[in-house]
């Protein structure tokens, strides 16, 4: 089978991330005959640079094309004053919305070498694996009615929409029990429904689903302001957690802290199974940005990016035993000690960007 990939490396440190990944991918072809066949396009303030668009049209059809699309990073203060509908965020919201990226996934995985350093008690991170699965295109953040209307009276109105209807709310559901299924067989689905009818819907939907396809797995449902507590509690009785837009995000964002430094951590956006092929169009992404503070140095962890690829070969290319072989290399990397200054600690070996890729490519 062919296996596609367009890379999007991006600004800062997006392309330094990403000749890591392309040096690995070059190394697989080479010793386990992948045959991967990459393209490169250009994304963000780069993209913007060579021709006035944060993406182009050509790129965009590469990517709607591609198996999946790896990319880097975008953004800087370059490009802080460009017009609004070219900024380089615009780049990454028009691939999500025209590949139709519904599914956010954001593991958070604590890698037992750097349990010590995690901003918990060890105990509570050690041998941590859960993924958050944030429904990333409807809901609040895009529901109308959404505006600042002036009252007249000295007082101005800002309104947000929380949408959510039964076809998002099933198909989102849908590939959290699949994923759960290959893991620990676990989905915790949070809402607030006891003060939203979207999320009286969403639990409803979700235990529908659940009953008529997915009765195997073990489902539970808890408020989402309870489960942020408990996220931070004992993250460990998670596995996987299934959420809205709004709270996905935050929930996210809570659970990447419980883990460690922003170069670490991975991410993964899937579309809708194509009818005839089955395959899902798919973005894999570190969760960090282009950083401009180290950009250009040699220093950025390439980690995250590293660990997205391991994303897309489990999920864009059923490689379970590659992409286990992969996060099996990055553990073991960080057991000898080796780290970039930004998980540095005590009697570590501080590495480069290259020199970390180079040892996760050996191992
Ligand atoms: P950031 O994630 O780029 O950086 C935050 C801090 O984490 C910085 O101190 C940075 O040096 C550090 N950091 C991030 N990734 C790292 C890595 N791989 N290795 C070592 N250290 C790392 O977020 P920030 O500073 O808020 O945004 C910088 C630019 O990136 C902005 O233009 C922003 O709009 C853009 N951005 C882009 C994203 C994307 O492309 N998906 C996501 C977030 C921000
Ligand atoms: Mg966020």
């Amino acid at each position: 089978a062919s296996r596609k990939l367009l890379l999007l490396p991006g600004d800062g440190i997006g392309p330094e991330a990403m000749t890591e990944v392309k040096k690995l991918i070059a190394a697989m072809n080479a010793d386990l005959n992948t045959g991967f066949e990459t393209e490169e396009g250009l994304v963000g303030g780069c993209a913007y640079d060579a021709h006035g668009q944060s993406i182009s049209e050509e790129d965009m059809a590469k990517a709607m094309a591609a198996d999946a699309v790896l990319f880097g990073a975008v953004g800087g203060p370059k490009w802080d004053s460009v017009p609004y509908e070219v900024r380089p965020e615009a780049g990454l919201l028009r691939l999500r919305k025209d590949m139709e990226l519904f599914a956010n996934l954001r593991p958070a995985i604590c890698y037992p070498a750097l349990a010590a350093s995690s901003s918990l008690k060890p105990d509570v991170v050690e041998g941590l694996d859960i993924l958050i699965l944030r429904e990333l295109t409807g809901g609040v953040y895009f529901g109308e009615p959404k505006e600042i209307i002036d009252l007249g009276n000295g007082q101005k109105r800002g309104i947000d929409t929380q949408v959510y209807d039964t076809f998002e709310i099933e198909r989102i559901a849908g590939v959290a029990f699949e994923l759960a299924r290959t893991r620990g067989n676990k989905v915790c689905s949070m809402e607030k429904h006891n003060v939203m009818k979207s999320g009286v819907l969403w639990k409803e939907v979700v235990a529908e689903t659940h009953k008529e396809k997915f009765s195997d797995v073990e489902l539970t449902h808890m408020l989402a302001d309870a489960g942020g507590m408990q996220l931070v509690r004992w993250p460990k009785q998670f596995d996987v957690i299934l959420t809205d837009n709004l709270f996905g995000d935050m929930l996210s964002d809570v659970a990447a802290m419980l883990t460690g430094s922003l170069g670490m951590l991975p991410s993964a956006s899937l579309g809708a199974p194509d009818p005839l092929t089955g395959k899902r169009k798919a973005l894999y992404e570190p969760v960090h940005g282009s950083a401009p503070d180290i950009a250009g140095q040699g220093v950025a962890n390439p980690i995250a990016m590293i660990a997205s690829f391991a994303m897309c070969l489990r999920y864009s290319f059923n490689m379970i035993a590659e992409a286990d072989r992969l996060e099996k290399a990055i553990s073991e990397v960080l057991n000898d000690g080796l780290r970039t200054p930004d998980i540095m600690s005590d009697g570590m070996t501080k590495i480069g960007t290259a020199q970390m890729g180079d040892a996760i490519i050996a191992k």
